[in-house]
C-alpha cells in the first residue's frame, strides 16, 4: 500500500529522517512512536507529500514521490488515496461541519452539491457528528472538531488515513471515544498509520508500532511486545521502563 525507501530529509544541515524504509500494508494499523524531536511528524508528512524530502522514495499504490518538489498531478493523486488528520484538526474557520466535509468531494473529486451532501451527512452520522452538522469550528469542542476533521479526511475515500498524535488534545474519556470510532474504520479495512504517545493508544488499536529515535526507526514489532519488552535501550528509556536487566 505505501512503501518508504531510504527517505532521508534534511533542514538546511540537520538530517532529521535518515534511510528510513518502512512498509505499510492494506488494512494495517501502525502507530509511530517515539521522543519528540524524532522525526515522526516529519515522516507521517513525508507520506502524502505535505513534506519534501531529499532522497529515496515514497510509493503509494502505483503512485511515487521522488526527492524534490513534486509535481501538482503526483501531489494530488496521492493526497486523494491518502487522508491526513492534524494534530490541530484545520478546519475551515468560515465553514459549518457539513461545509467542511463537503468541499473537497465538490471541488477537488466534482460531485454535485446533493450527492457530496447526502455522502458527507452518511460520515458525520458515522462520527458521531449529525447532531452538529450546522455548527462552525469554533463552537465546537476540541473532541467535535476532530470528528469533523475525519469525517472530511474521509469524504475522500481514502485508502489510507494519516493521523498526527490525534489524542494530544483530548481528555481522556474523549479518548475511548475516539478508540471506539477508529476501531469501527479498523473493522472497515481502512489501512491506518497514527503518531502518538499515548501507549494505551498504540495498544489498543495498532497491529504494529515502529519507534522512531534520531531520524531511524530503531525498532518495530507487535504493540504487545514492544512496549512490554522493547529490546533498544533508548525505547526502554522513552517507554520509562529503565535499564534491561
Ligand atoms: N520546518 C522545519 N524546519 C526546521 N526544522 C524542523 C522543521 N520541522 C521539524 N524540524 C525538526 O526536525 C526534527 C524532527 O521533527 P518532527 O518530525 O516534528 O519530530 P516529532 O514529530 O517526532 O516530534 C526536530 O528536530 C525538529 O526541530
Ligand atoms: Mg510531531
Amino acid at each position: 500500500m505505501i512503501e518508504v525507501r531510504e527517505l532521508t530529509k534534511r533542514y538546511a544541515d540537520r538530517t532529521v529522517l535518515e534511510g528510513v524504509s518502512a512498509t505499510f500494508s492494506k488494512g494495517e494499523v501502525v502507530a509511530l512512536l517515539g521522543p519528540s524531536g524524532g522525526g515522526k511528524s516529519t515522516l507521517l508528512r513525508c507520506l502524502n507529500g505535505l513534506e519534501s524530502f531529499d532522497s529515496g522514495t515514497v510509493r503509494v499504490g502505483e503512485h511515487s514521490l521522488e526527492p524534490g518538489r513534486a509535481r501538482t498531478a503526483q501531489l494530488w493523486s496521492i493526497r486523494r488515496r491518502v487522508g491526513f488528520v492534524f494534530q490541530q484538526w484545520h478546519l475551515f474557520a468560515h465553514r459549518t461541519a457539513l461545509g467542511n466535509v463537503i468541499e473537497a468531494p465538490v471541488h477537488v473529486k466534482g460531485l454535485s452539491m446533493k450527492e457530496a451532501t447526502e455522502r458527507a451527512r452518511e460520515l458525520l452520522a458515522k462520527v458521531g457528528m449529525s447532531h452538529r452538522e450546522g455548527a462552525y469550528p469554533s463552537e465546537m469542542s476540541g473532541g467535535e472538531q476532530q470528528r469533523v476533521a475525519i469525517a472530511r479526511a474521509l469524504a475522500m475515500e481514502p485508502e489510507v488515513l494519516l493521523m498526527d498524535e490525534p489524542t494530544s488534545a483530548l481528555d481522556p474519556e474523549r479518548v475511548g471515544e475516539l478508540v471506539a470510532l477508529l476501531e469501527r474504520l479498523r473493522a472497515e479495512g481502512l489501512t491506518m498509520v497514527t503518531v502518538t504517545h499515548e501507549m494505551r493508544f498504540a495498544q489498543a488499536l495498532a497491529s504494529r508500532v515502529l519507534v522512531l529515535h534520531g531520524g531511524h526507526i530503531i525498532e518495530e514489532g507487535a504493540p504487545a511486545e514492544v512496549l512490554s519488552n522493547p529490546r533498544h535501550e533508548r525505547t526502554r528509556a522513552f517507554l520509562g521502563l529503565g535499564q534491561a536487566a
